[in-house]
């Protein structure tokens, strides 16, 4: 496996510049904020092999579908995360010649993410044709503290000349994505001025409105000295800036402080983005630099203090769950509803930074855990803003109640691969239960009266009119679908899409009694509004008594989907190297009727509903399809991660766990190059919360029964669980569960009942 980084536990370090791979190391060094973030991109001009990404949450472009043959039900448009303005901007020139890493002697360069304090650093010697030597230092955040702001501080050094220097600060909104699907941009002007210190940019997105305003001011150090600048102003179509030129005497430290605001009409009014984005830059730049860089890191200081998980004895371990934690972070900060997470985050186009199942699969349960439980809930809450759309989506397609999407901005689906659009409707069951993980974590039974039942109702709808009753056998059948197993399409019967609709439905009876006895009031009403009738709720215990859910009675495993064993049976190991990844190496078709599972499937239904199988059942189904399933989504090692953990497979689980918390540090898929697999990072959490340390819900109790891989002295994670904090602490022998916070309560640990009073501790 090729090394990319220096392991360190708490930086991501680039040593030499890599020209070949730097868009893998630009994907490596995003950072973000919740509300912005961009890749590693350099600030100065580059001719290299490059992908440029600004992103702002929430701000995306309708781009026209493109596919070979229309097919009826397709949506209109495939939503893309829009590169926006680049704002990082600034040229350099040396001595009348041009700053670019990819052409000029670069020496001792090193680019580095410091995770704990949550900034981005580049220092580097560059030495021109005629042996000059100048040092640069390059840092930059994305402030936590205020969503708006970013900063940079750019330094240069001349070590053995005199230079004469020119910096350009500019903001350049004639930018692109790479993945249009006609080439088209996405961007036109608004607005734009430029004055002798301060200069904004103004750009709306075509079709759908979306105003940004960068604005940004700038102050020149000379060895810790203001300089007075009296720069040339430059307006072009969709650019503003200043140059300013000035001698930078040998062996002295000239620092430009870039400060930049970001304001969009998705936070205030139109007329006041202008004037809302300079009232901010000039706050900024008052400040200065470390007055913001002190308020952003302690926001990280506080964030690791409550969400850290520290591992002792496997260095690589501690830094690839730590970048993990750290993406997570900066990809979603929770405090918006309207807001979700991408599967790539700030940190790439693919995927369009649209939201998947992928958040109620894999990112709740991290949120649930490590934060205020409103972060959570407003994660439900973006769905439940989405129910028409939902139901118009499943209306467009005959049937009934409400199918979400499987990609989407704003609740219309927006992914035009029929094989997905129309035939992955799992997603449906992972969205309602994320409801039941939340109201099961939290207690808040409130949600389900407010907004859950709803969905669990319109969800439960689709189910029954997509599955068709089969009067020969007496069973219910859900064909042609696709599972999460996206190697195989249009299949008849894909066990955890039939058993997870089940459930789906079961639990909106279970919720339906819990509200009729708990809140009758409201119940009524909701039977009201929604329409249910006795007939209904029949047929839909109907649907869960007789769904059909195949299996293989004689190797003891649930089968995958009806015709799986058809199928040539072959093993991962087995496979020539040079075929994997297979979905870079084989055709589509040889994938399609290969054996070979993309990502946790049954298993992930083992996981979701862990209560329900016994542990021989789940290591008879994990010694089935572990061997055949080659992990080419980001999402699958998380999940077997855990249920080894579970039944006892300590090195594979181990194993498992390296993969998916080095997946984009070690480029495992080969494809780090397009950005990070930010929600599969949260999978990396569960897959040392959940499996290592073995924590369920049941019933609302929470238990735990830790385990801790050979190589690790100790681990230690905090968990938040309703109104109680607690760290536990897991070592060779010894397991410590300190109750930091929160009143008395009960827990398992190892089956067994504890009683854990406010403040106390438990060594086990
Ligand atoms: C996976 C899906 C996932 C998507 C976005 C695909 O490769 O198969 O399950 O939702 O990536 O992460």
């Amino acid at each position: 496996m090729a090394k990319y980084v220096n392991v360190d536990e708490w930086s991501i370090i680039e040593e030499n510049l890599h020209l070949n791979e730097n868009k893998i190391y630009e994907s490596l060094m995003s950072i973000g904020n919740g509300h912005m973030g961009m890749r590693g991109n350099f600030e100065e001009d580059f001719s290299g092999s490059t992908l440029q990404g600004t992103y702002i949450a929430g701000v995306y472009y309708p781009d026209k579908t493109r596919v070979g043959w229309w097919k009826n039900g397709y949506p209109e448009y495939f939503a893309k995360v829009l590169n926006s303005t680049n704002f990082i901007g600034i040229s350099v020139k040396l001595n009348g010649e041009v700053v670019d890493l990819a052409k000029a002697k670069i020496n001792n360069f090193k680019r580095i993410l410091n995770m704990r304090e949550g900034y981005l650093l580049r220092t580097f010697t560059l030495t021109d044709c005629e042996g000059r030597e100048t040092n640069f230092e390059v840092k930059r955040f994305f402030s936590m503290a205020e969503k708006e702001l970013a900063a940079i501080s750019y330094s240069i050094e001349p070590v053995n000349h005199t230079a004469e220097v020119e910096f350009t600060p500019y903001l350049d909104g004639d930018v692109m994505n790479e993945d249009s699907n006609y080439d088209e941009k996405f961007w036109s002007e608004v607005d734009k001025f430029a004055e002798n210190g301060l200069f904004h940019l103004t750009q709306k997105t075509k079709k759908t409105e979306f105003v940004v305003t960068c604005a940004s001011k700038y102050a020149l150090f000379n060895d810790g000295n203001k300089v007075e600048v009296n720069p040339e102003v430059i307006v072009k179509p969709q650019y503003t800036a200043n140059k300013i030129t000035f001698k930078c005497e040998k062996g002295s430290k000239a620092t430009l402080y870039k400060y930049i605001a970001v304001t969009s009409n998705r936070y205030f009014e139109e007329n006041q983005l202008v004037s809302k984005a300079v009232e901010l830059v000039e706050k900024a730049y008052l400040d200065g630099y470390d007055k913001l860089f002190r308020a952003h890191s302690e926001k990280w200081a506080h964030i690791w203090k409550e969400s850290d998980i520290v591992i002792s004895g496997d260095p690589s371990a501690q830094q690839g769950i730590r970048f993990n934690i750290f993406h997570m972070n900066c990809t979603y900060t929770g405090d918006d509803p309207r807001l979700n997470i991408g599967p790539k985050g700030f940190t790439g186009e693919k995927y369009g930074g649209s939201t998947y199942w992928d958040t109620e699969a894999y990112c709740i349960p991290f949120y649930l855990s490590t934060s205020d439980q409103s972060i959570a809930r407003n994660l439900l809450i973006y769905r439940y803003n989405h129910l028409e759309k939902a139901k118009e989506n499943a209306r467009k397609l005959g049937l009934k109640g409400a199918l979400y999407p499987m990609v989407t901005m704003n609740g219309e689906e927006c992914h035009n691969e029929w094989e997905i659009t129309f035939e992955e409707i799992h997603r449906n069951a992972a969205i309602s239960y994320a409801i039941y993980n939340y109201v099961n974590y939290t207690g808040d039974e409130s949600y389900l009266q407010e907004y859950g039942f709803d969905v669990l109702v319109e969800t439960s709808r689709f189910w029954v009119s997509r599955c068709n009753y089969n009067p020969k056998k007496d069973v219910y059948m859900i064909l042609g679908v696709t599972g999460p197993n996206e190697y195989e399409n249009n299949v008849n019967n894909n066990w955890y899409t039939n058993t997870m609709a089940a459930w789906n439905i079961e639990y909106t009876l279970q919720v339906a009694e819990l509200l009729k006895d708990k809140y009758a009031n409201r119940y009524n009403e909701l039977v009201k509004k929604l329409q249910i009738t006795e007939e209904e709720m029949a047929q839909w215990a109907d649907v869960v008594k007789k769904m059909y859910k195949p299996e293989d009675k004689e190797l003891g495993i649930f089968l995958q989907q009806d015709g799986y064993m058809d199928k040539e049976q072959m093993l991962v190991k087995d496979l020539p190297k040079e075929d994997l990844p297979l979905n870079q190496k084989w055709s589509w078709d040889r994938i399609l009727r290969s054996c070979f599972i993309k990502q946790a499937d049954v298993l992930q239904g083992l996981y979701f509903l862990n209560d329900r199988f016994d542990l021989e059942t789940k290591k008879k189904n994990f010694d089935f399809y572990e061997p055949r399933t080659v992990h080419e989504s980001s999402l699958s090692p998380c999940i077997y991660s855990i249920i080894a953990a579970e039944i006892g497979y300590e090195e594979k689980a181990y194993e498992l766990y390296l993969r998916t918390a080095r997946l984009d540090l070690d480029n495992y898929n080969n494809d780090s190059d397009d950005g990070l697999h930010i929600t599969s990072m949260a999978g990396t959490w569960m897959s040392i919360v959940h499996g290592f340390g073995g924590l369920r819900v049941v019933n609302g109790t929470l238990s735990l029964k830790p385990f801790i891989p050979k190589a690790w002295e100790q681990y230690s994670f905090k968990i938040v669980f309703r109104d109680h904090l607690l760290k536990v602490t897991v070592k060779q022998n010894e397991t410590i569960i300190e109750h930091q916070e929160g009143s008395d309560f009960e827990l398992k640990i190892n089956d067994k009942v504890y009683a854990l009073a406010k403040g106390s501790t438990i060594n086990i």
